[in-house]
């Protein structure tokens, strides 16, 4: 990547030396460009021209301030799942009302709050849900503004925990109930319909899933329209897919052009476009730098114990998902060897790469790529490991973004019977 490249044999983070970096902050580090947020957030720029598209930045995928303040500078709205994250966008001074709520398990206490703050939308996924929000809406002489999450029952061709469309998974309603659900909410009195939604799963590297599921929405909203029932908004959700080794990448323009196409062939060329795109506007926009701390030749294998581990980053373990391993100063003194690099937790599970060939020794720092989605969000405390620091660069200069947790900060909330 042009943000991530490598400039007199050291890895740089745009104009900064990722081994400085280490130096100063220690390791495992997150690593954050914030010209990168800006190039993946200006690529749907670019994609939706002059239609009518918000973006909501599907925030659970990094949620650091310094990203959320980003988008919020860039014009975005966000996609919440909590009245935390709803608490962090309000940090930021992003704009409540541009904010979307999903989620299957929304409390009374969370809708309260957005309905103060004046949320766009709920993206409602079932029908107690539905009663419950209406309840709260009308106790504060409100109506909440709704869509309903609907499951089109498409397959996203994606790991099978980050696919969610399909008719097994506990989100949504089922597309064949919507209409009932529909007509369910237009009689409640703290419910105003104007949205309908669907997110069908995460990295997804084509269009034909999101357009099936699009054709299955367009039906269904012929189907309400015949009732009496007008949405203004469609939400397409996230999904898009990054390269993290060689997938062929489907961009937001050939997305949405297929999909405005769509849109306007059947005649909902006035609707407004909902996104919320995580992984496709951070994921490339961070890298997790860890240092080698032993070479541990076993009879079968090969390892590169690291700094770094499944508590920092859980997708390899979780989803067996690949993240591309660069030295961050090249050498060329050592021989060539293949390890598995894995990290310092005491479960076989705690692995970070598997078969890569690297030339290293002890001490050298490595750089995890595509890191910046779902990596320091999902991050735990796991064998009492403080979480990694968070640095963004923004060209020659850098700004710690979340400080290195410390033991005493881990211990402070707990306490012992006496
Ligand atoms: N909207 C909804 C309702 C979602 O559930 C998600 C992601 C998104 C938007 C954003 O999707 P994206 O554009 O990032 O694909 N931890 C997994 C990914 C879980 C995705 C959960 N939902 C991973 O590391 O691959």
């Amino acid at each position: 990547s042009p943000y991530f490249a490598y400039r007199d044999g050291v890895l740089h983070a745009e104009s900064v030396s990722v081994a400085d970096l280490a130096e100063r902050l220690g390791t495992p580090l997150y690593i954050y460009s914030r010209a990168a947020l800006h190039a993946a957030y200006g690529a749907y720029r670019d994609a939706i021209g002059s239609h009518d598209v918000l973006v909501c930045y599907g925030m659970k995928a990094n949620s650091n301030l310094a990203v959320l303040r980003e988008f919020a500078k860039m014009g975005a709205g966000f996609d919440i799942v909590s009245a935390g994250e709803l608490q962090r966008v309000l940090a930021v001074g992003g704009d409540p009302s541009k904010v979307v709520f999903s989620g299957v398990g929304k409390q009374a206490s969370e809708m309260r709050l957005a309905l103060e703050v004046g949320v766009k939308c709920f993206n409602v996924e079932s029908i107690p849900e539905l009663h419950r929000l209406s309840a709260v809406a009308a106790s504060m002489g409100k109506r909440a503004p709704v869509s309903l999450r609907v499951n089109p029952d498409v397959d996203p061709k994606t790991h099978p925990y980050i696919s969610t469309g399909l008719k097994e998974n506990k989100f949504g309603i089922a597309i064949e109930q919507a209409l009932d659900a529909y007509r369910n909410a237009a009689s409640l009195p703290g419910i105003k319909v104007v949205g309908l939604d669907c997110h069908i799963g995460s990295q997804i590297t084509e269009a034909s899933p999101f357009l099936d599921a699009l054709d299955k929405l367009l039906d269904l909203l012929d189907l309400l329209a015949a009732h009496d029932i007008h949405i203004d908004h469609l939400d397409l959700g996230g999904g898009l897919g990054i390269r993290y080794s060689d997938e062929t990448l489907l961009s937001p323009t050939t997305l949405l052009n297929a999909v405005f196409e769509r849109l306007l062939a059947r005649g909902y060329g006035d609707r407004q476009i909902v996104l919320e795109p995580g992984r496709s506007l951070a994921g490339n926009a961070g890298i997790l730098v860890t240092r080698v701390e032993y070479l541990k030749h076993t009879d079968s294998k090969l390892f590169l114990i690291v700094d770094a581990a499944m508590n920092d980053l859980v997708r390899p373990t979780l989803y067996d998902a690949y993240h591309g391993v660069l030295p961050v100063v090249p050498r060329t003194d050592v021989v060539t060897r293949n390890y598995d690099v894995v990290g310092p937790i005491c479960e076989s599970g705690d692995w970070l790469a598997r078969n890569r060939d690297l030339a290293v020794a002890e001490g050298d720092l490595l750089a995890f790529e595509s890191a910046g989605a779902y990596g320091m969000v999902m991050a735990s405390n796991y064998n009492t490991r403080p979480r990694a620091a968070e640095v963004m660069v923004d060209g020659a200069n850098f700004h710690v973004v979340r400080s290195r947790e410390t033991v005493a900060q881990l211990l402070a909330l707990e306490s012992t019977l006496g």
